[in-house]
């Protein structure tokens, strides 16, 4: 990658601003390839030096990726006037300018949201042209009837909207995994509520081929590896930057 000024490298990893940077460094607290550097103009290449922040190897990534299990309650946004968003709830050490969850749950609805600064890889898996299934668990007050689970496997029509085909499996009673290809708005409750049943709880448990990692408590997020990128994509010719 091109040389870019200290102080600008290390508030495009963190939430630091530019003179907040820059006061690290004139404080002595970064050093290139072992030597303390002062000046936050100076202009390095974090691929070709060892940068360190207070000993800390510092580590670029052009972009970062996130699995986030929602809490309910949350909004999925990147900010809002009066409620509180996922990017609020993440870790300070997640947090970075730029990040937006890659696709919306409701308020209500908990499970893996997808985190990124990365517009183009967002804009990808959430496309229904990029392919990449979006899997739910929903608890019902009853049974659904076997039309309603034929109109959702053929393609549900709510008033004017055609829904594309649905994948629905009956995992126990009033207990539905439901695939989508398409993320409309409130698409599950309004295919539900045509079908005469009461949306209890919804949960999203995969992006992709890509499961929420049980180990992440409700509110709890981390950062995906490459390997769990291919998964989110199920071997399309996605870019990713890490
Ligand atoms: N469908 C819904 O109705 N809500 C969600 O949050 C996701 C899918």
């Amino acid at each position: 990658m091109p040389k870019e000024r200290l102080d600008k490298l290390i508030s495009s990893q963190s939430m630091m601003t530019r003179s907040e940077a820059a006061k690290l460094i004139k404080n002595g607290s970064v050093k290139i390839n072992g030597k303390i550097i002062k000046t936050p103009s100076e202009k390095a290449d974090p691929e070709e030096s060892d940068i360190e922040i207070n000993s800390i190897h510092f580590q670029y990534k052009k972009h970062i990726y996130i699995m986030m299990n929602k809490p309910r309650g949350i909004v999925s946004a990147s900010n809002d006037a009066r409620e509180k968003t996922v990017i609020d709830i993440l870790p300070e050490n997640l947090k970075r300018p730029g990040l937006f969850p890659a696709g919306r749950l409701d308020k209500d609805t908990t499970g893996f949201v997808l985190i990124t600064d990365d517009g183009g890889f967002a804009h990808r898996i959430l496309s229904p042209r990029g392919h990449v299934p979006k899997t739910y668990i929903a608890e019902t007050d009853k049974d659904i009837r076997n039309e309603y689970l034929f109109e959702m496997r053929s393609g549900m029509v709510i008033g004017e909207d055609k829904l594309m085909p649905a994948q629905i499996t009956q995992k126990n009673n009033n207990v539905y995994e439901i695939v989508l290809h398409e993320g409309k708005y409130h698409q599950i409750k309004r295919m539900f509520a045509e079908s005469e049943v009461s949306l209890l709880s919804l949960k999203r448990i995969k992006i992709g081929n890509l499961p929420l990692d049980e180990k992440l408590s409700e509110g709890e997020a981390r950062e995906l590896g490459i390997d769990e990128l291919r998964l989110i994509c199920i071997g399309k010719n996605i870019q990713m930057s890490i």
